[in-house]
C-alpha cells in the first residue's frame, strides 16, 4: 500500500517516520508546500533505515499531488499549529481553506483512499474534508481520541508509579478542553481505577488531560508531535493490517449519542473499510451532561466554518 502524509512539519514528518519506521506500507509519500521541505526530511528518514532496519520507501515532495496518486491512506496534518494563549478553535480561519485545498487536491488522485484528519480544530476539520470530499463518512475521520486517552493513561500511570501499558481508558466528544475522559470506564489489569485513586487525585488528572495540549503548548511555544504521530500509527496500523481494534475516533455521528450531524470522539471499530461500527457505551446522567457540553462546544466552532462559506 501507498500511504500519504500531508503536511511534513513536526507533527507529518513524526506520522511518516513512525510508519515506514513500523512497515505499515511499501512507500509513504510525505508532500509539503514549502520547497525541499519534504524531501529533506525524507531523506533523512530514509537514510535511517539500514540502521532501523525497515524498507518502506519514503519520497518527499514539493506540491506534486501526482506523486500521491493511488494510496490507500491520506494522512492530513496540514495548517497551522497553536501558539500559546491561542485555542485550537482560533486556528480555523486559516485551517480550514487549507483542509479544503488539500483534500481536494489528494481526493483527487486517490479517490479510494481513507482520510485520517489530523489538524486543529480537529472535529470540524473532519467536517471539512468530509464536505470536501464527498464520501462515505466511514472513510473520513480524524485522530485525537488516541493522544487524548495516551494522556490520561501517562499521568495516571505516574499516579500509580505503574506502567502505563496496563491502563486502559475511554474519552469521548470534541478534541478541545470540554472532552470527556471517563474514570467510571477506566482500568488497570482490569482493575477500575476508582479502587486505586482517590476522587480528588482521579479529578486533578481528568483536568490535566483536558489541557493536555495546552500544557505542551505553553511549554515550547507550539503544539506536541512525538504523542500525536504514535497515535496517528497506531489508527494505520489497524487500517491496514484489518485489525479491528476499537479506539476512540473523531467519527461522524449521525444520531448516535444522541447526536447527529457533527463529527466527535467515540470509540469505533477500525479496519480496512475505516469505521466499521461505532459503539455506543452506556453513560450517566453526568457523563451525558459532559458529553453534550463537548457537542455544543463543537457546534460552535461548526458555526463558525458555515459562517464562511467555503462550502
Ligand atoms: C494536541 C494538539 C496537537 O492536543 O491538538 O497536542
Amino acid at each position: 500500500m501507498k500511504i500519504t502524509v500531508i503536511g511534513a512539519g513536526n507533527v507529518g514528518a513524526t506520522c511518516a517516520n513512525v510508519i515506514a519506521h513500523n512497515g505499515l506500507a511499501k512507500q509513504v509519500v510525505l508532500l509539503d508546500i514549502v520547497e525541499g521541505m519534504a524531501e529533506g526530511k525524507s531523506l533523512d528518514m530514509w537514510q535511517s533505515s539500514p540502521v532501523n532496519m525497515f524498507d518502506t520507501r519514503i519520497i518527499g515532495v514539493t506540491n506534486d499531488y501526482e506523486a500521491t496518486k493511488g494510496s490507500g491512506v491520506i494522512v492530513i496534518t496540514s495548517g497551522i499549529p497553536r501558539k500559546p494563549g491561542m485555542s485550537r478553535d482560533d486556528l480555523i480561519g486559516t485551517n480550514a481553506r487549507i483542509i479544503k485545498e488539500v483534500t481536494g487536491k489528494a481526493i483527487e488522485q486517490s479517490p479510494d483512499a481513507i482520510i485520517l484528519m489530523v489538524a486543529n480544530p480537529l472535529d470540524v476539520m473532519c467536517y471539512c474534508a468530509y464536505l470536501t470530499a464527498k464520501k462515505d463518512s466511514n472513510k473520513v475521520f480524524g485522530m485525537a481520541g488516541i493522544l487524548d486517552t495516551a494522556r490520561f493513561r501517562a499521568f495516571l500511570a505516574d499516579a500509580l508509579d505503574t506502567s502505563p501499558r496496563d491502563i486502559q481508558t475511554l474519552l469521548l466528544g470534541g478534541h478541545g478542553d470540554t472532552m470527556v475522559p471517563l474514570p467510571r470506564y477506566t482500568s488497570v489489569s482490569g482493575i477500575p481505577v476508582t479502587e486505586l485513586l482517590d476522587k480528588e487525585t482521579i479529578d486533578k488528572i481528568v483536568d490535566r488531560t483536558r489541557m493536555g495540549g495546552g500544557e505542551i503548548v505553553k511549554l515550547m511555544g507550539t503544539s506536541a508531535w512525538y504523542a500525536p504521530g504514535a497515535a496517528v500509527e497506531q489508527m494505520v496500523e489497524s487500517i491496514v493490517f484489518d485489525q479491528k481494534r476499537i479506539l476512540p475516533v473523531c467519527t461522524y455521528l449521525n444520531g448516535e449519542y444522541g447526536i447527529k450531524d457533527i463529527y466527535l470522539g467515540v470509540p469505533v471499530k477500525l479496519g480496512k473499510n475505516g469505521i466499521e461500527e461505532i459503539i455506543e457505551v452506556d453513560l450517566n446522567e453526568d457523563e451525558k451532561a459532559l458529553l453534550n457540553k463537548s457537542a455544543e462546544a463543537v457546534k460552535s466552532v461548526m458555526k463558525v466554518l458555515d459562517d464562511m462559506n467555503l462550502f
